[in-house]
């Protein structure tokens, strides 16, 4: 089983429609995938779920946090649903796309996790460090998960706990990025971000993590007339060259048109019925990115 996280300080620039994508064309590739949505605006869920058929009751990520802040924790498996649409046209091809949902009360765990602490610094003496850090870990441990091959983990914008948890669970990163100059320079404080985290763990750790940042996936990229990227695009990779950070080969174009008429469908793009080019084309990217995905992600 190969877990992943999706993770960029920024929001909209495409966790949740990589996360969704990615894990359904593993899924019709004959996968059993499991996404897991750490985000409190919960979209992944919600691009699985229509809001009105997720009613109060269903059970979401924020009860295994509270039971686990309690120290009553429950099995997560438990918490494990599987959407019926996806399934419908993933399980006949030997796949399968389940999900732990996300819930808005996830920002308070944030901070609930934070006290356990002793506050919001992770303090690496605390006797709690290594549990707190490692309840994402730790729980997909559980045999119930064995039959997994792949975990794909949505993480919120920021790197606060619930956050931590998804990385010291990891076993590789992917960054979503739109190529602007901005975010090119994000993606180098978030690599420091990381190895910090890792080198903070493994130094008081028994046990070594070693979540690889297996690339950048450049996102919503504007192609000129000319057949190339815009060149203020193009300029931004060449920063992301410099700073020796791995990208993906392929990325994902811009395309509104695309990316509404596939949540029409309420199946990911790679998933949606037949339509016109811009949409095969916007698929057939997102079938070369999963390509690239597990070729970077074989252990
Ligand atoms: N390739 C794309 N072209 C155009 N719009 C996109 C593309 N990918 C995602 N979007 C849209 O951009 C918004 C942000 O994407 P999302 O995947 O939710 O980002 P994040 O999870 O990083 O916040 C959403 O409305 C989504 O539908
Ligand atoms: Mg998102």
């Amino acid at each position: 089983m190969s877990v992943v996280s999706v993770i960029n300080y920024k929001g909209g620039v495409g966790k949740t429609t990589l996360t969704a994508n990615i894990g359904a064309e593993l899924a019709a590739r004959g996968r059993k995938v499991l996404l897991v949505d750490l985000d409190p605006q919960a979209s992944l869920t919600f691009s699985f779920y229509r809001p009105q058929d997720f009613t109060e009751e269903k059970l979401t990520i924020l009860q295994w946090f509270q039971g686990f802040i309690n120290q009553r924790a429950e099995p997560l498996h438990r918490f494990v649903l599987t959407p019926r649409e996806i399934n419908a046209v993933v399980q006949p091809r030997g796949g399968q796309v389940h999900l732990l949902p996300a819930h808005l009360g996830l920002i308070e765990v944030d901070l609930d996790l934070a006290a356990m602490l002793g506050g919001a610094r992770f303090l690496k003496q605390h006797p709690r460090y290594l549990p707190v850090h490692r309840a994402l870990a730790d729980a997909l441990l559980d045999q119930e998960f064995a039959g997994y091959d792949s975990v794909l983990i949505d993480c919120a914008p920021n790197f606060n706990m619930v956050t931590r948890t998804a990385i010291v669970a990891s076993d590789h990163v992917i960054v979503p990025a739109r190529p602007d100059y901005l975010s090119t320079l994000g993606i180098d404080y978030l690599r420091a971000r990381l190895t910090g985290l890792i080198e903070e763990y493994n130094s008081i750790a028994p046990d070594q993590i070693n979540p690889e940042l297996i690339g950048v996936v450049y996102t919503m990229v504007q192609w000129a007339s000319n057949g190339q990227w815009l060149t203020s695009q193009r300029d931004s990779v060449t920063n992301t060259t410099e700073i020796e950070i791995p990208v993906f080969r392929q990325s994902m174009r811009d395309n509104k048109t695309a990316v509404t008429a596939a949540g029409a469908s309420s199946l990911p793009i790679v998933l949606a019925p037949p339509g016109n080019t811009t949409i095969e084309t916007l698929r057939y990217e997102l079938q070369q990115l999963t390509s690239e995905f597990l070729a970077r992600t074989r252990i």
